[in-house]
């Protein structure tokens, strides 16, 4: 029986944060195992954004570097950059002509970047990007997506384009699910504990990187926010204890120890404890991460190879089913 497909993408808008890992990659590893999986550097989402004195090639590599580094395997899956598939772009062109007007305008994402940006200057980009991530999603025949919690609007809107377009043209595409996880899909800002862990938040100390300084990491677990209960009970409880709820959650995603045995062990300790064994994990976590990263940044045709072997491999899938798509809707006879 075919093996089921996994597709997957970071944009390389910056350095990649303990969020994306816990998030996503963690997930990647895994299902790597079981699927074959397409994991792609989305970096035409990014220039929506990062224009200016942004060097993309760079983050790109990083990015890559840090699949690897975080045990994604090339021999295993596909890697590769979106922007060398031409067919996403062209798949997203159709698409665009099957996504409402409304429908796009209620994305919670796009509603964000309005208000961070005052309601000026936002570029179409920003606004349809969703298209262009269900078409990275649907061009693969995708069943299943690994995701952060703040991408399950997009997929939901990706799901009805696809059955939007099966319910006129029959069974063209794969109907995906989001694979989110309960505790680690949505590792929360550090010192703003209302908001996700964002790789582009201005506040360093509210995010931790995956090639954070080792020196840094007790440093910020130390000053992240927590709550006024005086008895100081450490105990998961996501809207009275975002900070500590988030500590736990951060500990649990890296020893996978449930979350009621931490509770347990800690039954009776200060947050300073938690916070001290959680930053000893984590930089334990990340420096095996950095280790690897080091080994194989600076080897750039190792990594122009696996990008080469990658694109190769997706864009043989990509112009197959496309093709099928354009037919579908007689653009190609
Ligand atoms: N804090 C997080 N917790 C869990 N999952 C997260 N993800 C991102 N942050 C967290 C998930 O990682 C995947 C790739 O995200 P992305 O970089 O492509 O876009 P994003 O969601 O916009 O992530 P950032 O870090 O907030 O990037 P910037 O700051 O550039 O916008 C996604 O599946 C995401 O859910």
């Amino acid at each position: 029986m075919k093996k089921k497909i996994v597709f997957s993408g970071i944009q390389p808008s910056g350095k990649l944060t303990i969020g994306n890992y816990i998030g996503v990659i963690k997930q990647w590893v895994k299902m790597q195992k079981k699927y074959t999986c397409i994991f792609c550097i989305v970096d035409l989402h990014t220039i929506t954004v990062n224009k200016i004195n942004f060097n993309l090639n760079d983050t790109i590599l990083d990015t890559l570097s840090l699949y690897l580094a975080c045990g994604v395997n090339p021999k295993k899956s596909i890697i590769f950059i979106q922007s060398n598939i031409l067919e996403h772009t062209q798949l997203s062109w159709i698409l665009n002509s099957y996504t409402y007007y409304g429908e796009l305008k209620r994305m919670t994402q796009f509603k964000n970047k309005l208000i961070k940006y005052n309601f000026k200057n936002i570029n179409s980009g920003i606004f349809i990007y969703p298209v262009l991530m269900a078409s990275d999603i649907l061009l693969y025949k995708t069943s299943y997506v690994p995701i952060g919690n703040d991408q399950k609007q997009h997929i939901e809107l990706c799901r009805n384009i696809a059955n939007r377009f099966n319910n006129i043209y029959g069974n063209i595409f794969n109907i995906p699910k989001p694979c989110i996880l309960k505790y680690g899909g949505k590792i929360l800002s550090l010192q703003e504990p209302n908001k996700k862990m964002s790789k582009s938040d201005g506040n360093y100390n509210n995010v931790i990187y995956l090639l954070e300084k080792k020196q840094n990491i007790l440093k910020k677990i130390k000053l992240a926010k927590t709550d006024s209960d005086k008895n100081y009970n450490i105990k998961y409880d996501i809207i009275n204890k975002p900070g500590i709820s988030n500590i736990l959650n951060i500990f649990s995603s890296l020893t996978g120890n449930k979350i009621n045995e931490i509770e347990k062990k800690f039954n009776g300790k200060m947050y300073s404890d938690l916070k001290y064994e959680t930053s000893k994990i984590l930089s334990f976590f990340i420096e095996r991460i950095q280790e690897n990263y080091y080994n194989i940044r600076n080897k750039k045709s190792f990594l122009k190879d696996i990008i080469y072997d990658g694109t190769i491999k997706a864009r043989k899938i990509a112009k197959r089913n496309l093709n099928k798509i354009k037919k579908k809707i007689n653009l190609i006879k």
